[in-house]
């Protein structure tokens, strides 16, 4: 599985990359409008596509087709890997299918329900968005919606990759990865948790006091 940083953090992305532990990023405008400060948000888009080996998610903001399709043409001349995010509407149907057309990638976001992320990959979408956190907020089984919109593209051969995303914490992505999400995207926080394990941090501390006991010893003796 694929993993992207949900984020809009330079600083960051800069050292997940780094690392080599992402795959891409992706953003909205909420992240933007966070992380962004007063700086023009197309140049820190650019400024993320320069960091990533891999797709940056950068999402329209108007709610009609053409202006949908207007927006998703401009942010495509960003970069190379600037992948366009289009809400789950009827409009952003047609403004998908019009992108794709010209050669643009798509992330149909905002997606609840495995049907509604069947519709995506028909419009042709390269990513689909299903929201986990959000749908577990109101009491919903996401993982479910995501079991199902892999078995419906595996059914019919559907090349939309599902992009697990609104990842609150290291079970849904260990879940996501389970049931075969083709990418999991989530905050800097929860990539960081991956890496933590109590046992880790026990162990460590133990060879490194068993290491100076030893070390201690050979002064004494030298
Ligand atoms: C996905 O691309 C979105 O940016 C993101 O995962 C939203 O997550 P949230 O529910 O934590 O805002």
């Amino acid at each position: 599985m694929k993993i992207f940083l949900d984020t809009a953090d330079l600083s960051d992305i800069r050292w997940a990359s780094q690392a080599g532990l992402i795959d891409g990023v992706t953003t909205n405008p909420t992240l933007l409008s966070k992380h962004a400060g007063d700086v023009d948000p197309q140049d820190v888009l650019q400024e993320i596509c320069s960091l990533v080996d891999g797709p940056v998610s950068a999402e329209v903001v108007a709610v009609d087709a053409d202006g949908m399709y207007g927006e998703g043409r401009e942010l495509a001349k960003l970069a190379d890997n600037i992948v366009v995010k289009i809400p789950m509407l009827e409009d952003g149907m047609l403004a998908t299918r019009r992108l794709v057309a010209d050669g643009v990638k798509v992330n149909v976001t905002l997606a609840f329900s495995s049907v509604q992320c069947l519709l995506a990959a028909k419009a042709g979408a390269t990513y689909v968005s299903p929201f986990l956190g959000r749908l577990d907020d109101i009491g919903h089984d996401a993982m479910e919606i995501v079991r199902e919109a892999r078995q419906m593209f595996d059914n019919f051969g559907l090349e939309t990759e599902i992009l697990a995303a609104s990842i609150r914490h290291p079970r849904h992505v260990a879940e996501a990865a389970l049931i075969g999400a083709d990418v999991a995207t989530m905050p800097t926080a929860v990539l960081k948790k991956l890496l933590l394990h109590p046992l880790t941090d026990r162990g460590l501390d133990q060879f490194l006091n068993d290491w100076s006991k030893l070390v201690a010893r050979a002064k004494v003796n030298a």
